[in-house]
């Protein structure tokens, strides 16, 4: 079996700068890794993503879900699980938790979204999750300064973005065996380093116990 790393953040953490470069440690160390994103990993996740981030200011919270859900069951059916199934390593940027902290964070119902989880991952929750945390204005002028790659959520005001920073804090508090908190304002060479230890800590070295 293989390990199924998730990033997840606000607009303009640095997920998928890290992503990569994780990605490349592990190669470099002689692991099989996939590299991959949601929405999208698939052909349908990725029209999915067009639509829905084109859509996405005319949909309810709801609507939103289902559609990341839909693309996300599609992802885990066609790449994450059989890339695990096979030993290899998948390191994906946003997995479920974005929709829970997104469109937890604009009211959707978390009844919907958690049975929509259960559905679209099942078995195959990330074995970590590295939670890259920085503030709005360090997120939103790193959007900025990436010209013309914007998507209706990078829009939010800073209320928004805020919710949403402290519901991935929340997750992170909740679900300690599962997340590790990364500093994202700190330089991408210390965050990389974060991230490399926490990797060798959660899932090279023996996993820390659940806390339930
Ligand atoms: P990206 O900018 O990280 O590629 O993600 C696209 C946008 O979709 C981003 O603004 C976050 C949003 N999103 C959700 O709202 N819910 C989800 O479940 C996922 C995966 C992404």
């Amino acid at each position: 079996m293989g390990f199924f790393i998730t990033f997840e953040g606000g607009e303009g953490s640095g997920k998928s700068t890290q992503a990569r470069i994780l990605a490349q440690r592990l190669r470099a160390a002689g692991r099989e890794v996939i590299v991959t994103r949601e929405p999208g990993g698939t052909p349908l996740a990725e029209r999915v993503r067009e639509r829905l981030l084109a859509e996405a200011p005319k949909l309810s919270p709801e609507e939103q879900a289902v559609l990341f859900a839909a693309a996300r069951a599609d992802h885990v059916e066609q790449v994450i699980a059989p890339a695990i199934e096979r030993g290899e390593w998948v390191v994906c940027d946003r997995f479920a938790d974005s929709t829970h902290v997104y469109q937890g964070a604009a009211g959707a119902n978390m009844a919907l979204v958690e049975a929509l989880r259960s559905v679209a991952v099942g078995e195959c929750e990330p074995h970590l999750t590295f939670v890259m945390d920085c503030p709005v204005d360090v997120g939103r002028a790193r959007v900025a300064a990436r010209t013309g790659q914007d998507d209706p959520f990078d829009r939010d005001g800073d209320a928004v973005q805020q919710a949403r920073r402290d519901g991935f804090i929340a997750l992170a508090e909740r679900e300690p065996w599962r997340c590790i908190l990364v500093d994202a304002s700190q330089s991408r060479d210390a965050q990389s380093e974060a991230i490399w230890n926490g990797v060798q800590d959660r899932l090279v070295r023996p996993p820390m116990a659940r806390a339930d």
